[in-house]
């Protein structure tokens, strides 16, 4: 245990003697010394059949008569429930207050108004339901139309806690799920005796909460309904972690091996979102409610922008949602979404413009358009652009 060695890697090398060999770890590990490492912490070398890393330790240390014989009990199941009590969950009674769902379509479209979101009927009404219903809800739509935004106003009005799972190519369940904090376990190991390290107790201690790194998903069962747990650019993901999230929606329980099933006793409010740069599959999308949002409406946007901008002038936002209209008409690669124009309704105040003529706008345009193509369809019509502004 006195050399010197990076805790990190002997960790690695502990984890993926997943019934190998001593040699065949060491070929693995691509080092010769990973096994002589471990030999530091007391694991040297791996011999487990089933793939179940803590079996294989237990096994060792028995066969090398550091821990009692087995009793007569039945065997311990991979991934079943242990209930030790820390494992959290959803039976964790403290601390949870009872969540507050709304009663009516026109009750919820008030409370996101109140924590300054504006959803058209459509959209409200899709989400009572699914917060009525438990039920996730998927928002596909426009760039820049408020999919994200809602979640996050959703939990702060209902007080819930937001956990955000943002997607990307190649997010697995590990950044998804949840991990063992390799350097605590080594850490830990490190800090017990020859004699504790024998200690069946020990050992699964070192695959206890204690040492299990909680990421959104595992968080959101365990939060239950006390939080909104937002699924963002799912269509970024592979293909894979969408087969994987099919499992989650359905039944809100996850199996860790060590530690047994956390299973969530009423579900977070879930909401995915897409840009759809790919199709989702139907498996996904039956298990959700599902909600197109569109551009709004001239006035709604209107509405949006003074929602979020009180202090500039209603009449100058009039004439920046006309122009942003027109603009959506031409044919961009990156037509501006509401976040574009509140962007350029506060540039515009803040320069203390109170019109839109083709100067004031072509100065201001990075405001609203941000794609180098875009930016030429635009100047040859910035006349017709600005024209009734
Ligand atoms: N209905 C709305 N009510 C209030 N604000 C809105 C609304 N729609 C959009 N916004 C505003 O637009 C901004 C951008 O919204 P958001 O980030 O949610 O868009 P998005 O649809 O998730 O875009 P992206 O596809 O780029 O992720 C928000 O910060 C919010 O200020
Ligand atoms: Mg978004």
């Amino acid at each position: 245990m006195s050399q010197p060695y990076d805790a990190l890697e002997v960790l690695r090398g502990v984890w993926s003697a997943r019934g190998q060999t001593s040699a065949e770890l060491d070929e693995a590990c691509g080092t010769k010394k990973s096994c002589k490492k471990m030999a530091d912490v007391g694991f040297d070398g791996m011999a487990g059949a089933d793939g179940d890393l803590r079996a294989a330790w237990r096994d060792r240390l028995r066969r090398e008569g550091k821990l009692p014989p087995v009793s007569d009990g039945p065997p311990r199941r991979r991934g079943a429930v242990e209930g030790d009590g820390e494992a959290g969950g959803a039976s964790e009674a403290s601390g949870r207050h009872s969540v507050e769902r709304p009663e009516s379509v026109g009750k919820l479209a008030e409370t996101l108004r109140q924590g300054g979101y504006l959803a058209d009927r459509g959209l409200a009404t899709a989400l009572f339901v699914s917060l009525s219903l438990q039920r996730p809800i998927l928002l596909e739509g426009e760039v820049g139309v408020g999919k994200t935004e809602v979640a996050k106003v959703l939990a702060s009005v209902f007080g819930r806690k937001l956990i955000r799972l943002q997607c990307y190519e190649g997010i697995d369940t590990n950044q998804a799920l949840y991990e063992w904090d390799y350097a605590r376990q080594m850490l830990h190991i490190r800090a017990l005796s020859e004699h504790q390290i024998a200690d069946e107790a020990a050992v699964d201690k070192l695959f206890g909460p204690k040492f299990l790194l909680e990421r959104p998903l595992l968080e959101a069962v365990r939060a239950g309904d006390q939080a909104v747990l937002l699924i963002d650019e799912i269509d970024r993901a592979d293909d894979e972690f969408e087969a994987f999230l099919l499992e989650l929606l359905s039944d809100f329980q996850i199996s860790i091996p060590e530690i047994g099933t956390i299973k969530a006793e009423s579900p977070p409010l879930v909401v995915l979102t897409s840009n759809r740069t790919r199709e989702l599959h139907d498996a996904l999308k039956r298990r959700c409610l599902y909600h197109w949002i569109g551009y709004p409406a001239a006035e709604r946007e209107v509405q949006i922008v003074l929602v979020r901008e009180p202090a500039v002038s209603e009449a100058l936002t009039r004439k920046v949602v006309a122009a942003v209209n027109r603009l959506r008409e031409l044919d961009l690669a990156k037509p501006p979404g509401v976040a574009e124009t509140i962007d350029w309704v506060r540039t515009l105040d803040f320069l203390g413009a109170t019109g839109l003529d083709p100067q004031v706008a072509e100065d201001t345009l990075g405001a609203v358009v941000k794609e180098r193509d875009d930016l030429d369809l635009v100047r040859e019509n910035l006349e017709e652009i600005t024209s009734g502004a």
